[in-house]
């Protein structure tokens, strides 16, 4: 056992000095005698739980990812090819919504599931703001379209979607949140450059987990664009701070129609090195 004012690394007797939590380690940082294992340079672990997980007798135990918190997997999910490519291709981007409340627990579910999503060095650096107010979404929603409306005046590429603007003011129907009951904002540092890149994967995961709970979702990229920038309007409405930044949107709800097809892409670009 290695005990330090900063962590715990026990290694119990039944340990089979099989090495697989030293081969597994991403920081390479357990090194295997003929005692077990031991943890000679803690400080670059990154407190991603494989040594513990991966013990096939339960042997490590390591206080910064304790072997009681870790969940046993008894029988190993068995899902085809065929079952995976449905689940994956059935995923679609959802813009019509049913006039129904989200139950809370059910968007604490999804995120709980999006918050096992791979981060860069495990920084695990995303939190989330959940909406249910639809004044609050109509305001962001406002907020976003005078955002698009400026830049469209400046920018050529932008000027298509001056649109956005009309068509909601027009026809009063939210072409930012489409009517979603919820929104899901993803919050990482401001200092932090993988923090996008971190939302995406959790966020995709939210994505895909919930249709299993009848819930579609789509991305509020615009919304995501207009909110990267620090503006004390918005970030007030949001509870964040300058040192926060937004990475990340999704809108949620029970989708009013469910798709009949699996949608076909471009043709797989593909090279062989
Ligand atoms: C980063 C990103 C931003 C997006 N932003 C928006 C958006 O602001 N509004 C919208 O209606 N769809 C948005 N989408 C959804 C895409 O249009 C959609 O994923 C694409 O058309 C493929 O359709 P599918 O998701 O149904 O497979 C976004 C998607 C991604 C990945």
């Amino acid at each position: 056992m290695i005990s330090t004012p900063d962590f715990t690394f026990t290694v119990a007797a039944s340990c089979t000095k099989c090495s697989a939590c030293s081969h597994v380690c991403p920081s390479s940082i357990i090194a295997m005698t003929a005692d077990g294992p031991t943890l000679p340079n803690a400080k670059i672990c990154i407190k991603c739980g494989h040594c513990v997980a991966i013990c096939p007798v339960a042997a490590l135990d390591f206080s910064w990812t304790p072997l009681k918190n870790q969940t046993n997997i008894e029988k190993p999910l068995s899902i085809t090819a065929e079952e995976a490519e449905q689940f994956l291709r059935s995923r679609r981007s959802i813009r019509s919504y049913r006039k129904l409340e989200v139950p809370t627990d059910k968007l604490e579910k999804i995120l709980d599931i999006a918050h096992y999503a791979p981060t860069g060095g495990n920084s695990q650096s995303i939190s989330y703001v959940v909406i249910k107010s639809s004044e609050t979404i109509k305001a962001l929603s406002n907020f976003t379209l005078e955002w698009i409306d400026a830049l469209a005046k400046t920018n050529a590429s932008f000027r298509q979607y001056a649109n956005l603007s009309k068509i909601s003011k027009g026809t009063g129907s939210d072409m930012i949140f489409r009517g979603a009951p919820a929104a899901i904002v993803a919050v990482g540092p401001r200092k932090l450059p993988m923090a996008r890149d971190n939302a995406r994967f959790n966020l995709a995961y939210a994505e895909l987990f919930a249709p299993t709970l009848g819930l579609g979702t789509c991305w509020a990229g615009f919304f995501e664009m207009s909110t990267s920038e620090y503006n004390k309007e918005v970030y007030d409405i949001l509870g964040l701070t300058e040192e926060q930044m937004v990475v990340g949107a999704l809108m949620v709800g029970y989708p009013k129609y469910h798709y009949k097809r699996l949608v076909d892409r471009n043709p797989l670009k593909f090279t062989l090195l």
